[in-house]
């Protein structure tokens, strides 16, 4: 289970979420830059875009968005199911988190420039990490529900 976020992380979350959707339509397509760098991950987004006929772009936003609500997940949780069963139709690993945090913080900071700082970033950088593992949780349900049952002895 997602640990929860402390008290500052929260504040800090919800001082500087309104900057950060402001910007949110660079901080976005900076984070694809980064993130479309790597030709396996690229290879999600164009195999989903098939599937969907829909550019990716909801993902930054929607990170950026449910972040502030990381203290009512309750509120989230229709969003959590469609996201995971989302993330399950288009073969999306835990493995595959690290590359969306690295180019995520960074998109931050290379569009907000000096207005963010350490404290900022690695509030966001936790924010991240705790929505990834409530998603990460609720995604390895879905697969393991896709199995076969095994056979009995
Ligand atoms: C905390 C982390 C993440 C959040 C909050 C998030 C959020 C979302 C949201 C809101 C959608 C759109 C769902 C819909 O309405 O259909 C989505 C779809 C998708 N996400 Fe994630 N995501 C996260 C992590 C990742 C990671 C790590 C990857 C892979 C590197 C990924 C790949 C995708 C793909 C391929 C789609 C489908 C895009 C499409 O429908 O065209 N996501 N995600």
């Amino acid at each position: 289970m997602a640990q929860p976020l402390s008290n500052e992380t929260n504040a800090i979350i919800k001082s500087t979420a309104p900057a950060l959707q402001e910007h949110g339509v660079a901080i976005t397509t900076r984070m694809y830059e980064r993130l479309f760098v790597d030709p396996a991950i690229k290879a999600l987004f164009d195999q989903a875009a098939q599937v969907s006929g829909e550019q990716p772009k909801r993902l930054a936003a929607a990170i950026l968005a449910f972040a502030k609500n990381a203290d009512n997940l309750g509120a989230l949780s229709a969003a959590v199911e469609r996201m995971a069963a989302r993330h399950v139709e288009t073969s999306i690993k835990p493995e595959h988190y690290p590359a969306v945090a690295n180019a995520l913080l960074p998109a931050i900071k290379d569009v907000l420039g000096d207005a963010v700082d350490e404290r900022v970033l690695n509030a966001w950088g936790e924010a991240y990490w705790f929505l990834a593992d409530v998603l990460i949780n609720r995604e390895a349900q879905l697969y393991a529900a896709e199995q076969p049952c095994a056979e009995p002895a």
